[in-house]
This record gives structure tokens, sequence and C-alpha cells, in this order.
């Protein structure tokens, strides 16, 4: 049996996705031979109920000089963290030396607008082609993982943060331990830790079993992230709901003591107890049920193509990854997908190695069906592609279910 990372209590299986690539490193023909597998499952721990990986990849291996995430490559992303740069200029970092780290800042998104504001501030992003886009937009970055060592070098270099920062990141970072070694070195006595990331009551209640792939190597929920802070010597003060990627929480993490937990934080705990959250029952369900939307999908595929009818992918995101290869759902149920980053244009999806085209391809190729895999920009991709529609043309979406419309 596997041991938490957090708290060393053995962790039980919850879900097993089969062999899987790591899902954000998309392929050129000649390397589909070497591609990397491993045994995606997660489980939960008996103790601190973290929801984790059971195997994990090797962070060298998933963030890279080829690494192709874009944070700010859809416009509801460009806007919520403008905002969130705005609320911290506002409130944290108001005073004469204000200082703000990001952890995984990607290509600068949330930066930018503190750059712009003239605040200090440090990214810190392993992968360096979208580390040099942020620094394109003027932002000071450092190309290098976040541990107890970094924090102790930004530390001597640039003095106390008022804030760490990180969105869709921290969840990637299996070294807990030392993450928080490094936060009690660089925040100041009343700094705050604020992250952003993916819900877990959100993948297992709408299903957004998507959501797991290699980079998450954990699933937090309220009571899992205040186990790990109160394990690591910090507090967990506050909890929001944020509307990315399906449905995330922003966690407000401080020194024990300096500032008071929010009502939201007792609230969400207690809808955690009362869901049944961390409860066996909710983890069998989910496994079962997850199991019936990959076999309603390839029913739906197959009728299809059986009938002689069209279908293509919409978006490459790394959650493609994931249902694509749980599915096996390869090129002959879904000759390619398309997506607006021009990085993973004319590259191969790993594992299943749809070809990824530019969106104009999806015009040109005019399917019947459109499986939509960034079904978290429903809204904005619809919009977008009005036309599609209106010339008879249906979406196919799979988290909570499968549905046409
Ligand atoms: P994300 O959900 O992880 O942000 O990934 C969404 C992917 O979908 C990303 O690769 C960009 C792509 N995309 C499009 O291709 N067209 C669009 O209109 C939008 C909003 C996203
Ligand atoms: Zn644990």
């Amino acid at each position: 049996m596997t041991s938490c990372r957090i708290c060393g209590g053995p962790v039980q299986e919850i879900l097993d996705l089969g062999r899987q690539p790591s899902a954000n490193k998309f392929l050129l023909p000649s390397e589909v031979e070497q591609e990397f597998l491993f045994r995606l499952a997660i489980g939960a721990c008996a103790d601190c109920t973290m929801v984790q990986l059971l195997e994990d990849v090797p962070q060298e291996l998933r963030y890279h000089s080829a690494y192709r995430y874009l944070a700010s490559g859809s416009a509801s992303h460009r806007k919520h963290f403008e905002q969130d740069a705005r609320r911290f200029l506002e409130t944290e970092l108001t005073g004469p030396d204000a200082f703000i780290v990001e952890i995984g800042c990607n290509d600068g998104v949330m930066l930018e607008t503190i750059a712009q504001a003239g605040v200090r501030h440090l990214g810190v992003e392993p992968a360096s082609a979208v580390a040099e886009i942020a620094r394109g937009k003027g932002i000071d970055v450092v190309t290098t993982f976040f541990d107890a060592d970094t924090a102790a070098d930004i530390r001597a270099a640039h003095g106390p943060a008022q804030v760490v920062f990180g969105a869709n990141t921290i969840c990637h970072i299996s070294h807990q331990e030392s993450l928080f070694r490094g936060l009690d070195t660089l925040l100041g006595p009343d700094g705050v830790f604020v992250f952003e990331e993916p819900y877990l009551e959100t993948i297992f209640g709408a299903l957004a079993f998507d959501q797991i792939y290699d980079e998450h190597v954990f699933y937090f929920s309220a009571r899992s992230v205040q186990a790990m802070a109160a394990r690591f010597g910090f507090e967990l003060v506050d909890v929001e709901e944020v509307p990315l990627h399906g449905g995330e929480i922003r966690y407000t993490i401080a020194r024990p003591g300096r500032r008071r937990p929010t009502e939201a934080v007792h609230q969400l705990l207690a809808r955690e107890q009362e869901i049944g959250l961390a409860e066996p029952e909710t983890y069998a369900r989910f496994g079962m049920t997850v199991a019936q939307v990959r076999s309603d999908l390839l029913t739906l595929l197959h009728e299809i193509r059986d009938s002689g009818r069209t279908v293509v992918g919409y978006g490459a995101p790394a959650k493609a990854a994931t249902v694509t290869n749980y599915c096996g759902i390869g090129p002959d149920l879904v000759p390619f997908t398309c997506d607006s980053t021009p990085a993973k244009q004319n590259l191969l999806l790993p594992g299943t190695h749809l070809p990824v085209l530019p969106p104009e391809e999806f015009h040109k190729a005019a399917p019947d069906f459109a499986l939509l895999f960034a079904w978290n920009h429903a809204e904005e991709i619809m919009a977008k592609e009005r036309a599609f529609r209106e010339r008879g043309g249906k979406w196919i979406r799979y988290v909570p279910q499968v549905r046409i419309s």
C-alpha cells in the first residue's frame, strides 16, 4: 500500500484510469515510439483524507522547455487573474515594500497586472518557454522549481513576501513539506499563502474525472488542506469558490493565530462532512459512475461512426489526454481535435495520438458532431462557434454525463 505524501498514513485506491502519458506532453510523430507511460490512479489517505496519485511522474518530466500549457489561453482566465491581481494590490500589497511571489507563474497572466502597477514581484516557473513569455511582458521570473531552498534564496535576495500565490500549481507539487518550509522562510509574519486549485467535490460531484492526470498530484478539499496546513505549521483561514476549470477553491493560509478563520471555512468544512466527501461510499460511487460515462461515450462514438456521420474534437486541454486514454478514443473514432494554442498545433495528443490542428481545420471539416474536450470553456467556445450549431452541428459533452446539444 502507498503511504500518504502528507502524513504517511495508508492510502486506499479509489480509481484506476489505466496506463497514461504525461497529459501536456504533446508529441511530434517522431517521438511516438519513446512515449513515457505510467499508471494513472488515485487514492485517499485514511488518516488525513488527502486524495492523491498513487504513482507520480518526476517533476522534470512534467515541466520542461517544451511544456505547452498557457494560462492566458482563454478570455475568462485572463479576466479572472487580472481580478486576482487587483485584489492583492488593494489589500495585501498596499505597503511601500510590498512583495509578491507566484509559484508557477506560467505566462504571467496574473503577475502582468502587478508588474504594470510597479509592485515588487517574482515569478517562479520551471517551464522555460512559458517563463520566457512572462519575461516578455516585463515580469521578473526565475526558471526553477519552488521548494525550501528556492524560498531561502528568494528571501535572502528580496526580503519577506506579503503574499505567496499559486494557481493550478500547488496541487502539482509532490514535495509539500519542503514547500511549506519554504513558506515559513519566505512569508512575513502576517503574510498569506493563497492558492486556487481544482476542488475534490467538483471532481466527485460533477464527475470531472478528466481533472485527474499526472500534473495533479493532489485533489484538495477544505478538510485535507486544513490538515496539511496544520501539519506543516500553518492555518487555513479562508476559502472561496472560483469558477475556473469547472469549479475550484481559493484557499488562504496564514501563520497560526494571525488571522481569524472566516465563516466560509466553517461552512465548507461542514458541507464536506454533510455530503460525506471523505467517505468510502462516495469514492466507490465515483468510480462506478466514471466507468458508466466511459461506456456511454464509447457507445455514442461507435454509433456515430457506424452510421457514417462525422465527429472531431474541440480543444486539446490536458484533460483530453485523460478521457481519450481512459476510454481508448483514438483517431479511428475521432480523427483529430483542434486547439487555438499555436504551440499545440500540428502535434499529437499524448497517448492516443489524435492530431491537434488549428481551429480552421474544424471549420473546413464541418463535422456532424464536435466532442468538447475543453468543456470548461463551453460558453466561450459555443459563442465563438455559433455557426457550427446554426448549420446543424451538435456538441457532445461527457461531464457530468454524456449528452448532445
Ligand atoms: P484549459 O481548460 O486547461 O485552460 O485548456 C483549454 C484548452 O482549450 C487550451 O488548450 C486552449 C483551448 N481553447 C480553444 O482551443 N479555443 C477556445 O476558444 C478556448 C476558450 C480554449
Ligand atoms: Zn495523509
